[in-house]
């Protein structure tokens, strides 16, 4: 039987590891050329070079999204191989978290150069191919904290409510060309990153979830398939939270 994506060529940005790897693994499954694309090179070709095996088409491409060159180089070398750009996930994210007092100018720019400048960017090149095709799918990862805020955190929350504007506003440009675009707004999930956090930090937030668990990469990479397939068509402009009902 076909698979819901073959034919489909799909970029996810950051997809060295994390959530984007887990986001690329799923969308190959469900039977998407790939793309592993990382500013960290060479894990995002060893990461090309384990899903090849797996049995995926994947070609491993080092990007930096905050440069130009990188970007344009990216997609050239995706047309070559693969001959079209069907699914961006803008996945690719930093953060560099301070209370507001001790934030520095350069970790609020560093941190809106990588979420939103790199997302405007990567989108902005992609949806030259996507509308001359007059299809596509952008979805872009933003986080809950975008919607409610978090101490700590006035950089990354901003950027990733940026990122709902950037939707929003893309959706309603792209949408005569058959292009939809929404975002995914993760909650808490389990990471490298938050296993680190102590142990009440971790237990205030699951107190706070109703489905009293962390989520996982691959609950996030569940919901962005579902944007990512036609089952998806007739929505956009849209945040979908993967959250426990964290927000609500
Ligand atoms: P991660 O740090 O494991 O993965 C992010 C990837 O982006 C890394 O491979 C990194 O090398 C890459 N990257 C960073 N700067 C880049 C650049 N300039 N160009 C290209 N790639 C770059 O983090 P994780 O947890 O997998 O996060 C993935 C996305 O999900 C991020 O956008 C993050 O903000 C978002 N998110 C994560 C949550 C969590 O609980 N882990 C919750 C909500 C959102």
């Amino acid at each position: 039987m076909m698979k819901p994506l073959e034919g489909k060529t799909a970029l996810v940005t950051g997809s060295a590891r994390g959530i984007g790897r887990a986001i690329a693994e799923k969308l190959g499954s469900l039977g998407a050329n790939l793309i592993i694309s990382d500013v960290l090179g060479e894990l995002a070709e060893q990461t090309a070079g384990e899903l090849a095996e797996k049995g995926y088409p994947v070609l491993g491409i080092p990007c930096n999204i905050t440069k130009s060159e990188d970007i344009g180089r990216m997609m050239k070398a995706i047309i070559d191989k693969f001959g079209s750009l069907d699914i961006l996930v803008n996945n690719a994210g930093i953060t560099r978290d301070a209370l507001l007092i001790r934030q520095t100018p350069d970790s609020w720019d560093m941190v809106m150069e990588v979420n939103l400048k790199g997302a405007f960017l990567v989108t902005q090149a992609a949806s030259r191919i996507m509308m001359k095709a007059r299809s596509g799918k952008i979805i872009n990862i933003s986080s809950v904290v975008g919607l409610i805020g978090n101490a700590g955190q006035a950089n990354y929350a901003a950027s990733k409510a940026g990122l709902i504007g950037l939707t929003k506003s893309v959706a309603k440009e792209l949408s005569g060309r058959g292009v939809t675009v929404n975002a995914v707004a993760p909650g808490y999930i389990a990471t490298p990153m938050t296993e680190q956090l102590p142990e009440a930090a971790r237990k205030a937030f699951l107190d706070v979830i109703p489905l009293k668990r962390p989520g996982t990469a691959a609950d996030v990479a569940g919901a962005v398939a579902f944007l990512a397939s036609p089952e998806a068509d007739y929505i956009t402009g849209q945040v979908l939270q993967v959250d426990g009902g964290m927000v609500m």
